[in-house]
């Protein structure tokens, strides 16, 4: 076991990377409940037992992009697209208010229809109904300018998931228009507006190596994000990566430890793609140094188009059936999901 590369992660916050190499390719079970132990204790000194809940809008399926992985890649000619309109985006928030969400987060596709005016609006609105609420975005790659404006409509967070740090690896996933170099811009573009930013990778993509991976954790060590969103890739049938095999639950797992222990105090989710691939995956990721859960909030005849990947689970649940059950999940972990905005301890 590692036991040594361990206690120095804790103590440090850091290993050099053929350390973390080494960890990662030849890990043990010893090592992840040490490890896991670890990322618990770290993220209980800053935010106690408590998990957030952020209440997910999924307002656009259409996007102009075409990423490899995505079901929602332009190409695929068998999504079946909606768009939610200002006031159905409103009545998701009305409902989440209710259900106990002060967090937003407005998820698209990279969806040109969609203007600044509009999402101006849109956010506007939601922050004279609801003060106390934090809106996050989630739109993809937009101009610093757009980003901006954004913001001074008053957004305060913004995921964007770096998705690999690797440029080869990048290249590898995504059609020739789309760079690393872009992406990173605008990650550094949305800290400097001062968003609190959010950036991420998907575990056990197509063409991921153990290099990757550590490329992936000392670029998120040197952002310093305030959220880091990781979850298992999963094939959707209807895209070129359909017959991959998806990442794995205890690969992930660990990573996410990993994460906590590197940056004590992001805000960590565990994912809907982690739900997806173990039916305990939500709370194992809780287990594992996670504290932010994502339901979704979107109304649930749109629910099963928003499809990345295949077999998305709370597709079929409306928003207070997935907030009871998330309750009881989160209760059997020790944890308290709790309705605070939830923003990144200082
Ligand atoms: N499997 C898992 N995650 C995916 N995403 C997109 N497609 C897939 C997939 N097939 C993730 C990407 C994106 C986020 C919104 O969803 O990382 O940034
Ligand atoms: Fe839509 Fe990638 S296919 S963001």
């Amino acid at each position: 076991m590692h036991r040594e590369d361990i206690e120095k992660l804790y103590a440090n916050t850091d290993l050099p990377d053929d350390r973390l190499k080494e960890l990662i390719d030849n890990r043990t079970s010893e090592d992840f409940s040490l490890l896991s132990r670890y990322a618990r204790e770290r993220c209980r000194e800053f935010y106690g037992d408590r998990v957030f809940m952020r209440g997910l809008i999924e307002f656009s399926s259409y996007c102009k992009n075409d990423c490899l992985y995505c079901g929602l890649r332009r190409s695929n000619k068998n999504a079946e697209r909606y768009r939610l309109t200002p006031d159905e985006i409103l009545s998701c928030c009305d409902q989440g208010y209710k259900l106990g969400f002060r967090t937003f987060v407005l998820q698209g596709g990279e969806d040109n229809f969609y203007s600044d005016e509009i999402f101006c609006g849109i956010i506007g609105s939601i922050k004279e109904k609801y003060p106390d609420c934090a809106v996050t975005l989630s739109l993809g790659e937009r101009s610093e300018e757009s980003y901006k404006r954004l913001f001074d409509a008053g957004a305060d967070r913004y995921l964007l998931r770096h998705e690999t740090a690797d440029n080869e690896h990048y290249s590898k996933l995504h059609p020739r228009n789309m760079s690393l170099e872009n992406r990173v811009e605008c990650l550094k573009s949305l800290k400097r507006i001062g968003y609190q930013t959010g950036c991420g990778f998907m575990v056990g993509s197509p063409y991921q190596t153990t290099d990757c991976i550590v490329k992936d954790l000392r670029f998120i060590k040197e952002l310093q994000p305030h959220m880091a969103g990781i979850g298992p890739f999963i094939p959707h049938k209807d895209t070129p990566f359909g017959d991959k095999a998806a990442g794995g639950l205890e690969l992930t797992l660990f990573l996410l430890s990993l994460i906590r222990l590197m940056l004590p105090k992001v805000l960590l989710p565990a994912t809907t793609a982690l739900g997806t691939i173990d039916p305990m995956g939500r709370e194992k990721g809780i287990l594992a140094g996670a504290n932010v859960v994502m339901p979704n909030l979107s109304p649930v005849g749109v629910r099963k188009k928003y499809s990345l990947y295949d077999n998305k689970i709370c597709t079929g649940e409306e928003a207070a059936e997935c907030v009871q059950c998330l309750k009881k999940r989160i209760d059997s972990t020790g944890g308290e999901l709790v309705s605070a905005r939830g923003d990144c301890a200082e």
